[in-house]
């Protein structure tokens, strides 16, 4: 496309570049929506099945059938295995376009959630549609397939074999799917700057991850206000919360709770925006738990509780990377300490652990008692009184305890529906 600069093609083309930027770093924010789903599907750990997906032509019945019995309950009995494939095969059409609907439908609304423009969203929830209509969720075909979901679905492929594989066998993906997963015009475009250009020697250079932000298209840079950063929190809020059926809107029920004890105690209100974020971003660490795990019905087994146990500490890593949630980052990694040492990940004890921690860690008790488990109704206030004041001073903060339960019976919590 030709451009010059300050023309309605090149004031579009840069909008398209701005919707483009934000659509490949976004696209797989609706992933968590579907683990629950694909954890119990493939009867294991969805992480390494989803990784592998990315490198499978499933368009291909050799290919998916080889992808299925490779994935499906890996070290399970052949019986339980072979019917597992079996079903999953029977149903490949309708399971696979779910799947993908629901993490692209998913995704999409994250986009949105964030103010990015509908093109963005349309980019998200179109990435996995091909180019001869063999694609997800729609089926889309051709030009029907936006031009910003075209470039992120070659993207998103071509990264996946680069990262397992090397270049050479990207530049063969591609090559060998053009005009049947990828349009002929952005296949092009992407053999020849593999070939002629610098892209590999981009990727594959030391700081390629850290230099993204440095890639933002200047014209449109959007800026990191203290509102956008609610926005973010909120939007990450959904994308954990979305990972596992029992945990629907925890994460803002316990924001909402962390930050009505915290201003009840009179904190300012700098303090109360962090503890907000706080509780919306505490459990952002079980993104990184396997949901076979993190949904098993029965008792977990002491290696399996040793994974949920790295979740705070999961958590403290990422937000640790994010400049402005660093402020916040120990209070949110510490939700599972327990005043006598007893909890989890740094047994950490009363000296070490500040008000902030301690509230956060009442209100995320408070949460789960006060919502419905699927082998159990919410428990009543009166319940939930009796266990928070039995381990008041030992193992729960008195005084953080002591803000809740005021605020709860005066019905002074307001709380988004747990349902
Ligand atoms: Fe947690
Ligand atoms: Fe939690």
């Amino acid at each position: 496309m030709p451009s010059g600069s300050g023309s309605p093609r090149s004031t579009g083309r840069r909008s398209h570049r701005s919707a483009l930027f934000y659509a490949l770093l976004l696209k797989d924010s609706g992933c968590s929506s579907n683990a629950a789903r694909m954890a119990a599907l493939f009867d294991t750990d969805e992480r390494p099945v989803k990784r592998n997906f990315r490198l499978v032509d499933w368009t291909r019945l050799p290919q998916a059938t080889l992808y299925l019995w490779e994935n499906v309950s890996p070290g399970g009995p052949v019986f339980e295995k072979a019917r597992r494939v079996l079903g999953l095969g029977l149903r490949r059409v309708g399971t696979g376009r779910d799947l993908i609907e629901i993490r692209c439908e998913r995704g999409a609304d994250i986009s949105r959630l964030l103010g990015f423009p509908e093109e963005t969203a349309r980019a998200i929830r179109s990435l996995d549609e091909h180019w001869d209509g063999s694609g997800y969720p729609d089926g889309l075909r051709g030009e029907e397939i936006p031009f910003l979901a075209r470039i992120c679905g070659l993207a998103q492929t071509a990264e996946a074999f680069y990262s397992a594989y090397g270049p050479r066998r990207a530049e063969e993906m591609v090559e060998g799917r053009r005009g049947r997963w990828f349009s002929l015009e952005v296949s092009g475009v992407f053999l020849q700057e593999a070939r002629e250009g610098r892209l590999w020697e981009t990727l594959g250079g030391p700081r390629a991850g850290s230099e993204v932000s440095f890639r933002e298209p200047p014209e449109r840079v959007v800026i990191g206000t203290p509102e956008r950063l609610d926005l973010v929190a909120r939007a990450f809020a959904r994308i954990i919360d979305a990972k596992s059926p029992c945990t629907f809107r925890h994460s803002e029920r316990v924001a909402a709770i962390t930050a009505a004890v915290t201003e009840y105690m009179g904190f300012p209100e700098p303090v109360v925006r962090d503890q907000t974020r706080a509780g919306l971003l505490h459990d952002i660490g079980k993104l990184g738990v396997s949901s076979r795990i993190l949904d098993k019905p029965g008792k977990l087994t002491p290696a399996e509780f040793a994974e949920v146990r790295k979740h705070p500490a999961l958590t403290h890593n990422v937000l640790n990377l994010v400049s402005p949630f660093r402020s916040f980052a120990a209070t949110a990694a510490a939700h599972h300490e327990k005043l006598d040492g007893s909890g989890y990940h740094r047994g950490l004890t009363a000296r070490e652990l500040s008000l902030p921690a301690r509230i956060l860690a009442v209100a995320d008790i408070y949460e789960a008692l006060s919502s419905e488990r699927p082998y159990r109704p919410p428990m009543p206030l009166e319940r939930i009184s009796s266990i928070l004041r039995s381990e008041r001073e030992t193992r729960l903060c008195a005084e953080s305890v002591d803000a809740l339960l005021t605020l709860a019976s005066e019905d002074r919590l307001e709380l988004p529906e747990a349902v």
